[in-house]
């Protein structure tokens, strides 16, 4: 007993782990003391065997018990102490983490794709730098034409590329390696070489459509429109055709929609004109289709109320952060 009394108070008294493992080792290490003795309790009469055994054993018994509670101690004070140096304040609320989110404008594209993917519409892309054979001659507007004046073009020095003024020659490159039926929309980056303004932008999103199909008529056009609309202002929306001029279909019109300040002009659309069947090389005779082009931008600044065109460039966070 006393022997035990003493072991436990040099536990008690290790300052650290370390300390603490060679008081263990001390005593119940290979050659620890209660160790050697416990192994050498054979060598002893059977008299005394019964008397030691059992003795030697609670001893061990209670050596460990009195480490493991030490250790226990001196694991906890010493993680206190780490805490201290490291001046952390352990009571502090915790830093919340900032999310971001998606831009308006992305945010609205990927509404749009989600509605004419919905409606078996195929999402393609076309390249920002285009040729003039594909960005106005294939699309029925010749060099010369007055109807190209339409389109401010920032050329390339070479004269040969520009940066797209639309996304229609998408239409064309699309055609001219598949067959019909297609029904295909084509999201993008489009650029104008004018002064920028509320409504005006050197550069804004826009995406094309293109339905073809045999007998096809602008009754399909209304149809996939008007859902379009109604699915992405979440109501069933009124609209109605105004008759207008697009070189690249005939008859070409505008789509209006009825909102709370009257009709508003959403959309150009049209049938595809034969010429630009014929450039894509279609048979004009066998093929109808109808194309139509919304800007993106003006489609964000109606959902959302946003009143000038530039803030959605802007990359202003105390604007980014209201959407
Ligand atoms: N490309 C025209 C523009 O940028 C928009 C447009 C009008 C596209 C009528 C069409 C269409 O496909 O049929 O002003």
């Amino acid at each position: 007993m006393e022997e035990l009394d003493k072991i436990k108070k040099e536990i008690n008294s290790a300052s650290d782990l370390k300390e603490l493992d060679g008081i263990y080792k001390k005593y119940l290490g290979k050659k620890g003391e209660v160790a050697l003795a416990l192994r050498s309790i054979g060598d002893l009469s059977e008299r005394e065997k019964k008397e030691r055994a059992p003795q030697l054993q609670s001893l061990k018994k209670e050596i460990e018990e009195e480490v493991l509670k030490r250790s226990s101690e001196l694991k906890s004070s010493g993680a206190e102490e780490a805490l201290r140096g490291e001046w952390l304040d352990v009571t502090a609320p915790g830093k919340k983490a900032e999310l971001g989110h998606l831009h308006p404008l992305t945010q609205i594209q990927q509404k749009v794709n989600e509605i004419f993917s919905s409606l078996g519409f195929e999402i393609v892309e076309g390249p920002e730098l285009e040729t003039e054979w594909y960005n106005f001659d294939a699309l029925n507007i010749p060099k010369d034409h007055p109807s190209r004046d339409i389109w401010d073009t920032f050329w390339m020095q070479d004269k040969e590329l520009l940066l797209r003024t639309h996304t229609s020659p998408v239409q064309i490159r699309h055609m001219e390696k598949h067959q019909p039926p297609i029904r295909i929309i084509a999201p993008g980056r489009v650029f104008r070489h004018e002064a920028s303004d509320a409504s005006h932008d050197i550069q804004f999103y826009q995406l094309e459509g293109l339905m073809v199909d045999k007998d096809m008529s602008v009754a399909n056009f209304k149809a996939v429109i008007n859902e379009f609309l109604s699915q992405l202002f979440g109501e069933n929306v009124k609209i109605r055709l105004r008759p207008s001029f697009f070189p690249f279909v005939e008859p070409g019109f505008e789509v209006d929609m009825y909102g709370p300040k009257g009709w508003m002009e959403m959309l150009g659309a049209g049938m595809v004109h034969p010429n630009v069947f014929k450039a894509a090389g279609y048979n004009p005779v066998n093929w109808q289709g109808f194309a139509f082009g919304i800007g993106l931008d003006r489609i964000a600044m109606m959902k959302y109320k946003i009143d000038d065109i530039r803030l959605l460039y802007s990359g202003d966070l105390r604007f980014l952060k209201q959407f």
